[in-house]
């Protein structure tokens, strides 16, 4: 099967899918916009072509892709990557290749389309009114009421998200959304957060997953000392979560979902209560298709690949453990000077680090306003649940990175 794939080396990640791909049989030929010399050997390698393109110039990349499609019959467009999947959809127009329509995958893009879609299903979101202007957001939380979210309608990463509990923490907030062209205002959801994440098939569920997210995101990316973790469920059957699993398959099928890697984010209220978060056609980030392979011993990105290839996933998808990723942020600023903690932690977690992937010593301290991952993060696993999140706690609390 011929597969173009948007952007095989970036993110880091996308190495994994094409090596994925290549793995089950698959002819992969690469569109992306770094030199040839840049994209990494893993994904290289797994190419049978690969052509630079220019994503900020659709025309062109429609342009190039045609041209492709002259000598190759392609089979599938495989976009993995939240930015490129509108270009994905054109492309599949373009060339009449099966697969999501520019028309499907707006409301994968769009929070308020996407919200409509499943008000329309009778799915539980948060109340919700859209806004393009300060009078709008006005108006808007006058519907709302407080504590309330304001975000961007098309967000990723947190960025510019804010939760504001009164009028004067609105105000100040106001000028920061001024670059944003569309805002998402909506009741703020009290509770835990938790993903659920599949890879289906034809409509068919093939795998899926839940993740725990320890703290919230929101609080995460508010506080530079929490060091954020995402938990890999090994039991997401249980009841506790079961009102999340059911919205996750509703979510699917009114989203008319069938093919390839998806990542909804859910919020359980304190009253048992699911409600919808968001939910993206494409795997999540932050290395969480690392913790779940961590979780089952397994290699989700092979898997993708076979499920989008021959529609089936053959390698037991057990699960064995709850695996945890937690990320760092060092401590000072300029370049990573030492580690404190980390030998002792190795040691007394031993067997149950999983992973260890920091900021190497020399390096620059990131930042971590911007980079979800930090200054690196180590996995923790264990088959017990209680005794997976006190191991992460340890690494989030005893292991310091010195920057200076
Ligand atoms: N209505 C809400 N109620 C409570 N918390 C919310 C709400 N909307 C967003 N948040 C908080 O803000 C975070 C980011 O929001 P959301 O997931 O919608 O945006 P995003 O920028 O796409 O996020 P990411 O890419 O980090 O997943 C959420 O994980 C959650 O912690
Ligand atoms: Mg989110």
């Amino acid at each position: 099967m011929n597969v173009l794939f948007l952007s095989p080396g970036f993110p880091t990640e996308m190495t994994d899918f094409v090596r994925g791909l290549a793995e089950v049989g698959a002819n992969v030929i690469g569109l992306g916009d770094q030199p040839e010399h840049n994209v990494p050997e893993k994904a290289r390698r797994a190419l049978a072509a690969y052509y630079q393109v220019s994503f900020s110039r659709p025309e062109s990349v429609l342009e190039t892709a045609a041209a492709i499609g002259e000598r190759v019959r392609i089979e599938r467009i495989e976009s993995l990557w939240e930015p490129l999947m509108i270009l994905a959809a054109q492309i599949r127009e373009l060339l009449r290749v099966p697969g999501m329509s520019q028309v499907e995958t707006v409301p994968f893009r769009d929070k308020e389309a996407m919200k409509q879609v499943l008000d329309a299903a009778g799915i539980r979101t948060p109340h919700h009114h859209s806004a393009k202007s300060v009078d709008d957001v006005w108006k808007a939380i006058e519907q709302i009421g407080y504590p309330a979210i304001v975000k961007p309608i098309a967000g990723a990463g947190s960025a510019d998200t804010f939760r504001v509990n009164d009028r004067a923490q609105l105000e100040k907030i106001l000028p920061k959304l001024r670059h944003v062209e569309e805002v998402s205002v909506e009741e703020f959801v009290d509770g835990e957060e938790f993903t659920f994440d599949t890879i289906c098939s034809e409509g068919r569920v093939l795998f899926y997953n839940m993740c725990w997210y320890r703290p919230r995101p929101l609080i995460g990316k508010t506080h530079e000392w929490v060091s954020q973790q995402t938990v890999a469920l090994r039991d997401p059957d249980v009841p506790y979560l079961a009102a999340g699993k059911e919205m996750g398959h509703q979510v699917l099928k009114a989203m008319n979902f069938r093919d390839g890697f998806t990542h909804m984010e859910w919020y359980l209220g304190p009253d048992g209560e699911a409600v919808f978060g968001e939910i993206g056609a494409r795997p999540p980030g932050g290395q969480t298709v690392d913790a779940m392979n961590f979780a089952s011993d397994v290699d989700l990105f092979r898997s993708w690949a076979e499920a989008a290839v021959h529609g089936r996933i053959s390698q037991p998808l057990e699960r064995k453990f709850n695996a945890a990723t937690v990320f760092k942020r060092a401590i000072g600023e300029g370049r990573i000077l030492r580690y404190v903690g980390l030998d002792r932690l190795l040691a007394e977690l031993d067997p149950w680090v999983a992973a260890v992937e920091l900021n190497p010593i020399g390096a620059l301290r990131r930042n971590w306003k911007q980079q979800l991952v930090g200054d690196g993060m180590v996995v923790v696993r264990h088959p017990d649940l209680q005794t997976c999140a006190e191991m992460a706690d340890r690494i989030g609390t005893e292991l310091q990175i010195i920057a200076g």
